[in-house]
Formats: structure tokens, C-alpha cells, sequence
């Protein structure tokens, strides 16, 4: 495979949270892979702002201290890194107040793409969009990239999408969900819109369940006391999962261009229908060792009852997919690193091989990380003697083995949406009817359990997820993928 670099055009990118740990670690380290593949013009820029005071040298040496620290050592070889870091610049900046904004306007080239990256706290992007527009830098050339969590609620998330409509255009507003940077979210439209083959099955006719699983092995970590206010819902099934539900699902665009695929996506969350309550498991992990301290001490509240696991049953009440359920989980603290989407197909309507061969259910699987890929499960004979025994094996596309060694290593998400950023393409990025639809379907779920006074089921460190999302599946007669890393 030969990977095609199409440059970008020049532009001025300003991270507000320039020094934050998600521009320390993400959006640094992939301007520096895109700048190392020849993707960034000459005349690029990169603007850290945030609120403590650097001079310029010493932005510099932060940037170059985060390259080496998360692109690596090897990788980050000095010429390149020297050239990169010589086109970052600081500026000290208030989002809530006045210091910085005159400086930073004075900073902005006319006639270039300008994008203001929103690496900061939510409570702030209001602040930022209408100090930007006030400020006279919000051009017809200017977008905005906006973090996630877009809002806490479909309440907070309207008032968002308001504040922001008050400063720019939705075509300026790039509400990002680094879910869909991955290369196999994408592969997942070119086989299902690029062959023939799986569209005609593609439907309640002949897909018996879907699952989607995006576990983790992480515990929340640092971010306890932020994540006790969201929970695996909020901060994981209402945006990430959802998008993935949307992208498995959604008829056919018309066209691959930003509102064809976003109103199809929409029209996927407006048909799902309300969850009941006895289809919603919600999990809390517990300590594994000494070492590992349990979700409650994590997150600094000995009697919290937010979710670190949440699994759920859904439908999709339209033509293609009624009747089909949609099994969702996600959870931190799980037996291994693992996001898959699974497409199980019925049996064959009649096994001419007698019951003793057994039936085995195409499955086709989408392996999101680690190791993209896509694998079909199909049913073969047994090799050898001993009369006609079926089983499974994959047909295993590991992009690596398909497309040469460069696939194995696809660009990081962050790569390819900053890029389409400055690009002006918006087909992998959230529109504000979307989540403001996504939202509308997760609050009532959320009002139910805290009016239930519901607490969730721990689980074990380590394993699969509480005991009782394993009935989800089993009262209906199916089982659970694997979770493999
Ligand atoms: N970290 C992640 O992995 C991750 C993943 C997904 C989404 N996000 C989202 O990305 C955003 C940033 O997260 P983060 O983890 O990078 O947070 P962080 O490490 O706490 O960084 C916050 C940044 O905001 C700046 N800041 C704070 N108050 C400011 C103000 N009044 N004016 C200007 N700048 C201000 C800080 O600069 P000073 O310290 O200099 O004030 C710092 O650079 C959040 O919305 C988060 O939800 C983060």
C-alpha cells in the first residue's frame, strides 16, 4: 500500500489548553506525525494559549519535551523535531477574562485558515467562542474544534450548541469524537457501502444481533472526580458507542459528504427506542489487589453509584432493523483492551448436515483496537477424516497483512481529524442536532435509575463485567463475544 499525503493549506491552529495533558499528549504529538509526513505547508502555525504565563522558549521546550515524551524518542528525530517546534508560539490567556485576546488577534494572518481548538475545560467554551468573535478573528476562514463532553444533559447540550450558533456557523463547529478518526470507523462505511456483498444481509432478515463492546483496563484513574459526575453513559455509550451504533446502521447517504452521513446517523438515533429498565445493566468495578484501589476509592466517594460499566439491550424501530437487538456494553477495569463491533448472522435455515454437525452463525467482526481489522467468521468441514464436523474459522483481514506492513501503523485519530479540520471536512464530526438526539435518548435512562435510587452491581477487577449483563444476553438466548485483546 502507498499511503498519499494531499498537503493542507497554510493555517494559523490556536489550542487553547496549549499546555493541557490532552495537548501534551494528542493533538502535539499527531501535528508532529502529519508534519514529519510532509502534510503541513511551510507557512503552518501552532498557537498554544492558556491561562499560566510562558514566554515563548519556554512553550517551545514544553512542546519539544511532549513530542519526545509521547512520539518517542527514536521516532522524533531532531532535525524534524527542531523545524516543528520552530512553528509553535505561546500566548498567556484568560478565557474568562481580557488578558491575551489583543495579542493573539495581532497574531492571526489574513487569508489563511484559522482553527481554535477547545482543549479546555467545558465551563470555558462559551467563554472562548464569544472572545473569539469578539475579538475579530471569527473569519469566514475560522472553525472551532470542540473537546467532548458536549454537555452533561440535553439541556446543558442545547444551551452549548446555542452559545456556539450565537458565534459561528454549524459548518464552522467541529464537535469531535476521536471514535470516528479510526481507520476501521471508516472501513466499516467502504465495506458496507463499497460492496456488494453485505448490504443485501444487512438487515433484520438476516442479522440476528449486533453487539458492541468497548472495553477498557483502566480504572478512571486521575480523573475520578470528573468521572463520578458523568459514568460510563455519559462519558462513554451516549457519544462513542453511539456513533459506532449510528455508522453500523444508517441506510446508504446519497453521497460521502458531511450532511449525507450525518442525517442518516440521525435519522438511526431518532428511531431507537426508549430502553426499558430491565434492559440496562450498570456495573461498578471493585479492588482488584492492594494495588489497585476499587471504583469508589477512585473516584473519592465511599458510597457513590456511578457506573464504571454499563450494558443495554436497544432497538431500532425501522424497516430494516426491527426485531434486531442492539447490544451495547462498555467498561473500565475489564480483563482486557478491546473494541469490536460483531455482526451476527442467523443460522442457515436448515443444517443438511444433521444436528450432529452443529450450527455455526456467520459473524463479522470490527475490531476498532487493538489491531484494526475486520474478521469474518465462516463455517468449514473439519479437515480429515471422521465424517462431515463443522467449525469456525476467520477469515482474518488484518490490514497489515492485507495492504503491506504501512497499514499496520494507521495514522492516530487525532491525526486525521485535525486534519480535516483545516481541510473543511466535517463527515467525522458531530452535527448539533446529533448529539442534542443522543442525548434526548440517554436522559431518560439516566432519570430512571437515580429516581429508582438504583445502585449498580459490582464486578470483579479483571473480569468480563458484573454477572447479570450476562443474563442480558442469555434470557434472549444469545451469549457474549469474547472480550481478547
Ligand atoms: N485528557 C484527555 O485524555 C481528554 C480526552 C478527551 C477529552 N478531553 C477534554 O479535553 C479538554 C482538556 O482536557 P485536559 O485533560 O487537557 O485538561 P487539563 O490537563 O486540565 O488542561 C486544561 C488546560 O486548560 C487551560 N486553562 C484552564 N483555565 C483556563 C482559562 N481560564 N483560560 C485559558 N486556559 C485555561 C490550562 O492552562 P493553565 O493550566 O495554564 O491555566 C490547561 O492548558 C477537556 O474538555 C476534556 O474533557 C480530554
Amino acid at each position: 500500500m502507498v499511503s498519499r499525503v494531499i498537503p493542507v493549506e497554510p493555517f494559523d491552529l490556536v489550542i487553547f489548553g496549549g499546555t493541557g495533558d490532552l495537548a501534551r499528549r494528542k493533538i502535539l504529538p499527531a501535528l508532529f506525525r502529519r508534519f514529519c509526513a510532509g502534510q503541513m505547508p511551510e507557512e503552518a502555525r501552532i498557537i498554544g494559549a492558556a491561562r499560566s504565563e510562558h514566554d515563548t522558549d519556554e512553550y517551545k521546550a514544553m512542546v519539544r519535551d511532549a513530542i519526545v515524551e509521547f512520539v518517542g524518542e527514536d521516532d522524533a528525530q531532531a532535525d524534524a523535531l527542531a523545524a516543528f517546534v520552530d512553528r509553535t508560539d505561546y500566548v498567556t490567556i484568560d478565557a474568562r477574562g481580557t488578558d491575551g485576546w489583543v495579542e493573539l488577534a495581532g497574531k492571526m494572518r489574513e487569508g489563511c485558515v484559522r482553527a481554535f481548538y477547545f482543549s479546555v475545560a467545558p465551563a470555558l467554551f462559551g467563554d472562548l467562542a464569544e472572545r473569539i468573535h469578539v475579538n475579530g478573528m471569527a473569519t469566514d476562514q475560522s472553525r472551532i474544534v470542540v473537546e467532548k463532553p458536549f454537555g452533561h444533559d440535553l439541556a446543558t447540550a442545547r444551551a452549548l450548541n446555542d452559545t456556539l450558533a450565537q458565534h459561528f456557523d454549524e459548518g464552522q463547529i467541529y464537535r469531535i469524537d476521536h471514535y470516528l478518526g479510526k481507520e476501521t470507523v471508516q472501513n466499516l462505511m467502504a465495506i458496507r457501502f463499497g460492496n456488494m456483498l453485505f448490504e443485501p444481509l444487512w438487515n433484520s432478515q438476516y442479522v440476528d444481533h449486533i453487539q458492541i463492546t468497548v472495553a477498557e483496563t483502566v480504572g478512571v484513574g486521575g480523573r475520578g472526580e470528573y468521572y463520578d459526575k458523568a459514568g460510563a453513559m455519559r462519558d462513554m455509550v451516549q457519544n462513542h458507542l453511539m456513533q459506532l451504533l449510528c455508522l453500523i446502521a444508517m441506510e446508504p447517504p446519497a453521497k460521502f459528504d458531511p450532511d449525507a452521513v450525518r442525517d442518516e446517523k440521525l435519522k438511526v438515533i431518532r428511531a431507537l427506542d426508549e430502553v426499558e429498565p430491565h434492559h440496562i445493566v450498570r456495573g461498578q468495578y471493585e479492588a482488584l489487589d492492594g494495588e489497585h484501589p476499587g471504583y469508589r476509592e477512585a473516584a473519592g466517594d465511599p458510597r457513590s453509584s456511578t457506573e464504571s460499566y454499563i450494558a443495554l439491550k436497544t432497538h431500532i424501530s425501522n424497516w430494516r432493523w426491527a426485531g434486531t437487538p442492539f447490544y451495547l456494553r462498555t467498561g473500565k477495569r475489564l480483563v482486557a483492551r478491546s473494541s469490536v463491533i460483531s455482526v451476527v448472522f442467523k443460522d442457515a435455515p436448515h443444517s443438511i448436515f444433521g444436528p450432529e454437525a452443529g450450527r455455526h452463525a456467520n459473524v463479522l467482526s470490527i475490531r476498532l483496537q487493538p489491531n484494526e481489522g475486520i474478521t469474518l467468521q465462516v463455517t468449514i468441514k473439519e479437515p480429515g477424516p471422521g465424517g462431515m464436523r463443522l467449525v469456525d474459522v476467520p477469515l482474518d483481514m488484518t490490514f497489515a497483512e492485507a495492504l503491506g506492513p504501512e497499514s499496520d501503523d494507521p495514522p492516530d485519530a487525532y491525526e486525521r481529524l485535525i486534519m480535516d479540520v483545516i481541510r473543511g471536512n466535517q463527515t467525522l464530526f458531530m452535527r448539533g442536532d446529533e448529539v442534542e438526539a443522543a442525548w434526548a435518548w440517554a436522559d431518560p435512562m439516566i432519570a430512571g435509575w437515580k429516581a429508582r435510587g438504583e445502585v449498580p452491581k459490582p464486578y470483579e477487577s479483571g473480569s468480563v463485567g458484573p454477572d447479570q449483563a450476562d443474563q442480558l444476553l442469555r434470557r434472549d438466548g444469545r451469549v457474549w463475544r469474547g472480550i481478547k485483546p
